[in-house]
C-alpha cells in the first residue's frame, strides 16, 4: 500500500473548511441535491457485455448498466482525447472550442467556457478530480483547469509517468516499451498501476464526502485500455487466444477515400510492434498479432471493470448509493483491425461510438433498500457469469456534448440555455441536447408526440487532416497543418462524411471544395466497408451540414 500522498492530508484539511460551510444534513433526504459520480474511460469503445459482446467480461459495469439508463447510440464529437474532453466537458463543439489537436487552451483560445465541474462548484458541490478527466498539457493549461473547475487540486496517480517506459518483460527475458505489456504487478515500479492508484483515490475521497454537508462532483479518468495495453497479467487468462477472433473486415476498404485513412503511427513507435517491419501506412499486421492485440485490449477492459467494481461497491458500502449519480462514458472508441486500422483518429462508427449509461437513484433504478448491497463486487473470473438483464435502454441517436446539460437537469440544477451561434462570448450555455426527457417513464400512457422522431437525431463528429493522403502525421496533425476537415453526421440509418478544405487560420471549412466523400447505410453496411457515396451523387444527398 503506498503511504497516503500529502495531497491527501492537505486534502482533508481543505474539505473540512469546505464542509463545514454548511449545516449538517441527514445523507439521503430527499430533498439533498444528489452527488455525482462520472466515471470517464479512455479509448473504450462498447465493446462490453451490457452492449451485447458475448466475449467480454465486464461483469461490474453490467451491473451497473442493469441499474441504469444505457445509450445505444452515442458518439464523441471528435475521436481524439483533448479534444473530445474539451468539447464534452465544455458542452461545446471543436469547432467552437476550436480545439482538434492538443495545443491550446480553449479560455484564451476560443472563449472563456464554463466546464461541468465549474458549473457543478459553482452550484454548491465539492468538485474532485482523479485521474485523466482533462487532457493533461497545455489543453487543460497544465492544472486540469484548476481553479476554475476544482475545488481541491487534481489527483494523479504516481506511477502513471512509467506507461511508456521500459517496464514490458518480453520473451527474451529483457524489459522493453512495447504495446503488448501484461505485467506482474508486485514487479512495476511503485508495484501498482495507475488505475489501482486512483480507485484508491477516488475510495478515500468518497470516505471524506460521506459526512459532508455539501454535495460532490467526482470525475474518476480511467487510462485503460488506452495503449500501451499495460495490464495484471492474469487477466489474459480470460481470453485464450484460439477464442479471440479477427476483426470481422480487417482489410482497408477498397471505396475509402484515402483522406479518411489513418495510419496509426504511435502504435509503430511501440517496441514489440516495430520488430514486425510493417510497411507503412497500410501494414498490414500480421493476422496472429493482430489476435494478441485484441486479446490485450479486452484484458484491460476487464481490468478497467474490476476497478469500476471495486469503485462502485465502495459506493454502496458508504451508503452513498441512494443519492449518488453514477454516469459512466468514454471519451471515443478504438478501431481493433476494422477496416485495416488500430487507433482512433477517424470518422468510423468504431471511433466515435461511445458507451454511454445513467444510474440516477430512484429513476433509473428503485432507491436501495438499508442494508441492501446494490453494485456488490463481481470477480470477472468467477465462471457463472451471466450479464445481468439490461435496465433501460434507448436506441436515440445522442452526442456526448449532451452531458452536460444531462447531469446539470438530473442533479436538479438550472439547465444553461442554448447557444446562439457564434457563441465565443458566452460563458455558459449548451451546445448539446438535455436528454432529460428520455428518463421519464411514459409506460403505456405515453403519448407519440412527446418523444423525440429518432428519425430527426443526428450526431455530429469531425476529424481534421493535413493532407489528401495518408502521411506522418495524419492521426493527430496540429491545428496549423490542418488542410482538410472531415464532417461526419450520423442518423439512424446512414453515416455521410464530407471530407473539405479548411482554413486553420480563420477556422473555416469550404463547404464548396469537397475532397472527398463517404456514405454508409447502417442496415446494409452496418460496419461502414462499402463506401457508395459516388453512387448516391445526384440529389438524394443531405445538402446542410454544419450543427
Ligand atoms: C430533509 O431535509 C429537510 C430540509 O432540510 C427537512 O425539513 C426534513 O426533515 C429532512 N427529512 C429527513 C427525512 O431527514
Ligand atoms: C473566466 O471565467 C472564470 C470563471 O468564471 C473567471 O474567474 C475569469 O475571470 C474569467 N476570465 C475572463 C478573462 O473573463
Ligand atoms: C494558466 O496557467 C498560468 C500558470 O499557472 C496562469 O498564470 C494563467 O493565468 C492560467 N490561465 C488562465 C486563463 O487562467
Ligand atoms: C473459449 O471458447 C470455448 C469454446 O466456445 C469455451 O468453452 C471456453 O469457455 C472459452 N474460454 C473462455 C475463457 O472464455
Ligand atoms: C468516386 O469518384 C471519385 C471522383 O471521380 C474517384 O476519384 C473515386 O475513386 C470514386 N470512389 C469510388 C469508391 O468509386
Ligand atoms: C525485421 O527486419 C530485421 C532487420 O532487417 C530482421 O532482422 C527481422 O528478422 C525482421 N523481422 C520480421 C518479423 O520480419
Ligand atoms: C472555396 O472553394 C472553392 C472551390 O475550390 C473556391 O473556388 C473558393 O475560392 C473557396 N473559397 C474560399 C473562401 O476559399
Amino acid at each position: 500500500m503506498p503511504p497516503p500522498s500529502r495531497s491527501l492530508l492537505w486534502l482533508g484539511l481543505v474539505l473540512g473548511a469546505v464542509c463545514a460551510s454548511r449545516g449538517p444534513a441527514a445523507p439521503g433526504n430527499a430533498t439533498d441535491p444528489l452527488n455525482v459520480l462520472l466515471i470517464i474511460v479512455d479509448d473504450l469503445r462498447p465493446s462490453l457485455g451490457c452492449y451485447g459482446n458475448k466475449l467480454i467480461r465486464s461483469p461490474n459495469i453490467d451491473q451497473l448498466a442493469s441499474r441504469s439508463l444505457l445509450f445505444q447510440n452515442a458518439f464523441a464529437q471528435q475521436a481524439v482525447c483533448a479534444p473530445s474532453r474539451v468539447s464534452f466537458l465544455t458542452g461545446r463543439r471543436p469547432d467552437t472550442t476550436r480545439l482538434y489537436d492538443f495545443n491550446s487552451y480553449w479560455r484564451v483560445h476560443a472563449g472563456n467556457f464554463s466546464t461541468i465541474p465549474q458549473y457543478f462548484k459553482e452550484n454548491g458541490y465539492v468538485t474532485m478530480s482523479v485521474g485523466k478527466v482533462f487532457h493533461p498539457g497545455i489543453s487543460s493549461n497544465h492544472s486540469d483547469d484548476s481553479p476554475y473547475s476544482w475545488s481541491v487540486p487534481p489527483y494523479h496517480p504516481s506511477s502513471e509517468k512509467y506507461e511508456n517506459t521500459k517496464t514490458c518483460r518480453g520473451p527474451d527475458g529483457e524489459l522493453h516499451a512495447n504495446l503488448l505489456c501484461p505485467v506482474d504487478v508486485v514487479d512495476v515500479p511503485e508495484g501498482t498501476l495507475p488505475d489501482k492508484q486512483s480507485t484508491e483515490q477516488a475510495i478515500q475521497l468518497l470516505g471524506k464526502m460521506k459526512t459532508s454537508a455539501s454535495p460532490f462532483f467526482l470525475a474518476v479518468g480511467y487510462h485503460k485500455p488506452h495503449i500501451p495495453f499495460r495490464y495484471p497479467k492474469e487477466f489474459q487468462k480470460l481470453y485464450p487466444l484460439e477464442n479471440v477472433s479477427l476483426a470481422p473486415d480487417p482489410q482497408v476498404p477498397t471505396g475509402l477515400p484515402l483522406v479518411a485513412y489513418n495510419p496509426w503511427m504511435d502504435l509503430r513507435q511501440r517496441e514489440d510492434i516495430q520488430a514486425l517491419n510493417l510497411s507503412v501506412p497500410y501494414g498490414p499486421i500480421p493476422a496472429d498479432f493482430q489476435r494478441k492485440i485484441r486479446q490485450s485490449y479486452f484484458a484491460c477492459v476487464s481490468y478497467l471493470d474490476t476497478q469500476v467494481g471495486r469503485l462502485l461497491s465502495a459506493l454502496d458500502d458508504l451508503q452513498l448509493a441512494s443519492s449518488t449519480i453514477v454516469a459512466f462514458t468514454s471519451d471515443h472508441g478504438w478501431a481493433l483491425g476494422e477496416h485495416g486500422e488500430w487507433a482512433k483518429y477517424s470518422n468510423f462508427d468504431v471511433t466515435t461510438r461511445v458507451p454511454l449509461m445513467f444510474y440516477v437513484p430512484g429513476r433509473t433504478a428503485p432507491l436501495p433498500v438499508e442494508g441492501e448491497k446494490f453494485f456488490p463486487y463481481l470477480d470477472p473470473f468467477d465462471s457463472v457469469s451471466e450479464v445481468p438483464e439490461p435496465g433501460r435502454q434507448t436506441g436515440d441517436l445522442v452526442e456526448l456534448l449532451s452531458l452536460f446539460p444531462t447531469l446539470a437537469g438530473l442533479a436538479g440544477l438550472r439547465v444553461p440555455p442554448r447557444c446562439p451561434i457564434p457563441s465565443f462570448h458566452m460563458e455558459l450555455c449548451r451546445e448539446g441536447r438535455n436528454l432529460l426527457k428520455l428518463f421519464e417513464d411514459h409506460g403505456e400512457e405515453e403519448e407519440p408526440h412527446v418523444r423525440s422522431n429518432p428519425r430527426e437525431l443526428v450526431a455530429y463528429s469531425q476529424y481534421p487532416r493535413p493532407a489528401d493522403s495518408p502521411q506522418w502525421n495524419s492521426d493527430k496533425p496540429s491545428l496549423e497543418d490542418i488542410k482538410v476537415m472531415g464532417y461526419s453526421i450520423r442518423t439512424v440509418d446512414y453515416r455521410y462524411t464530407v471530407w473539405v478544405g479548411f482554413n486553420p487560420q480563420e477556422f473555416l471549412a469550404n463547404f464548396s471544395d469537397i475532397h472527398a466523400g463517404e456514405l454508409y447505410f447502417v442496415a446494409s453496411d452496418p460496419l461502414q466497408d462499402h463506401n457508395v457515396y459516388n453512387d448516391s451523387q445526384g440529389g438524394t444527398l443531405p445538402q446542410s451540414f454544419m450543427p
